[in-house]
């Protein structure tokens, strides 16, 4: 039976990750969940899997290399998944230090504590463990030209201070892998949508704020592109890359599902209005007029596009849901978790969403 180190389970695509992977695999493997709990983590997110006997959840901070360490040592894991990451742009250009502290010493607190467990007296690793890093295409920077793709090949340039963090990150890693030949993969991935995001993340900030009859911030002139993933997609390429992708390589994953934001934002309000049933008094107040434009983010990158051939080639995989279905669950999914959207979006959320949008 493999054991599985997840961190930042608790997270939008961590939480997904844990569901995918007991739905794939029920009681043929164990899972561990690290995670530390901040804003963004939440673990109701996991209710439904909290009871199983091969799933536990330790509240650690990844920096703490005490605690990682403990992990490693009281348990045989066999394939890490690090997603734990502070992990939204705006905020990062706000308080960089907490994406350097998490994003970059947390990453090689991590690969120290695998690297420990995993290596043997001659410098080899045991069979069979795995590393995989979870990562984005943002480090790749910014593209202008339809028709130009991020490849593998693509030299890093990240712009903001998260996406910097990343690199930072993925570069350490890729140094393990180099000096060491320490056991790992990376995947840089496209935006991704679905259940269980966070609301200060545009698909499900206008999800929530139309429903509420509130405006819906479009940054700049709204027609900068982002390369949409349903999130299901995105855990089903990490299991991939983890047991089929070769050893010491980065995959990029994405669906060639490009949108404009204001594209995007026009989609989901007539998706709302088609799937809100007639009588519903919200339906009077979801329309365009929402839409309001605002000073546009700092840096902002003005188009991601991922060319995913290497994982089709290399591994088969493809994307399983077309935008329409995937957009469809994702809103059906807030319409039912109002009380989640509720509990999430009170308290600190609050100040943080006055702050920002000021
Ligand atoms: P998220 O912000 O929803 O979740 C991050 C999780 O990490 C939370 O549960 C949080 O509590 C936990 N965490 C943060 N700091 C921690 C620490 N110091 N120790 C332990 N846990 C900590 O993020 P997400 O959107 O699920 O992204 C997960 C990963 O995927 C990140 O590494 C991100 O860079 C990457 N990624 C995200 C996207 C996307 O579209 N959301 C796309 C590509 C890659
Ligand atoms: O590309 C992968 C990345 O996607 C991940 O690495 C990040 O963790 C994830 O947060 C996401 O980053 P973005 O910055 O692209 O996502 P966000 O949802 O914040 O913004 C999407 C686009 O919408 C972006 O162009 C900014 C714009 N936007 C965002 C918000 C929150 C608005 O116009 N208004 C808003 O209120």
């Amino acid at each position: 039976m493999k054991t599985y180190l997840v961190t930042g389970g608790a997270g939008f695509i961590g939480s997904n990750f844990i569901h995918y992977m007991f739905n794939k695999y029920g009681d043929t493997i164990r899972m561990i969940n690290v995670d530390v709990l901040t804003y963004a983590g939440n673990l109701e997110n996991l209710k439904a899997v909290a009871a199983r006997d091969n799933y536990t959840f330790v509240r650690a901070d990844i920096c703490d290399s005490e605690a990682i360490s403990r992990i490693f040592e009281e348990n045989e894991i066999d394939r890490v998944v690090h997603f734990a990451a502070e992990s939204h742009v705006d905020r990062s250009i706000k308080n960089p230090e907490v994406f350097v502290r998490t994003n970059v010493l947390g990453t090689l607190v991590l690969l120290n504590a695998a690297k420990a467990a995993w290596e043997l007296a001659d410098g080899s690793f045991k069979e069979d463990k795995r590393f995989l890093h979870v990562s984005t295409d943002e480090v790749y920077g910014s593209l202008e030209e339809e028709g130009e793709y991020f490849y593998e090949t693509t030299p890093y340039d990240p712009h903001s201070p998260y996406s910097a963090s990343k690199a930072g990150s993925d570069f350490l890693v890729k140094s393990y892998m180099d000096t060491y030949k320490f056991p790992a993969n990376i995947t840089n991935c496209s935006n991704n949508y679905g259940p269980y995001q966070f609301p200060e993340k545009l698909v499900p900030l206008v999800i929530n704020n139309a429903l509420q009859g509130k405006k819906l911030p479009v940054y700049g002139d709204g027609l900068n592109v982002r390369d949409w993933l349903y999130v299901e997609d995105h855990c089903k390429g990490i299991d991939m890359v983890q047991e089929k992708g070769r050893l010491f390589e980065t995959y990029n994953i994405g669906g060639h599902n490009e949108k404009q934001n204001i594209q995007l934002i026009y989609i989901i309000l007539d998706t709302l209005q088609e799937m809100l049933p007639a009588d519903d008094p919200r339906k009077a107040h979801i329309n365009r007029e929402l839409i309001t434009y605002v000073t546009d983010r700092k840096g902002h990158d003005r188009r991601y596009a991922i060319a995913p051939d290497k994982i089709k080639e290399e591994v088969g995989w493809y994307p399983e849901t077309m935008f329409e279905e995937g957009i469809k669950h994702t809103i059906r999914w807030y319409f039912e978790n109002e009380d989640w959207m509720k509990r999430v979006t009170s308290g600190d959320y609050q100040t943080y969403y006055e702050e920002m949008y000021e």
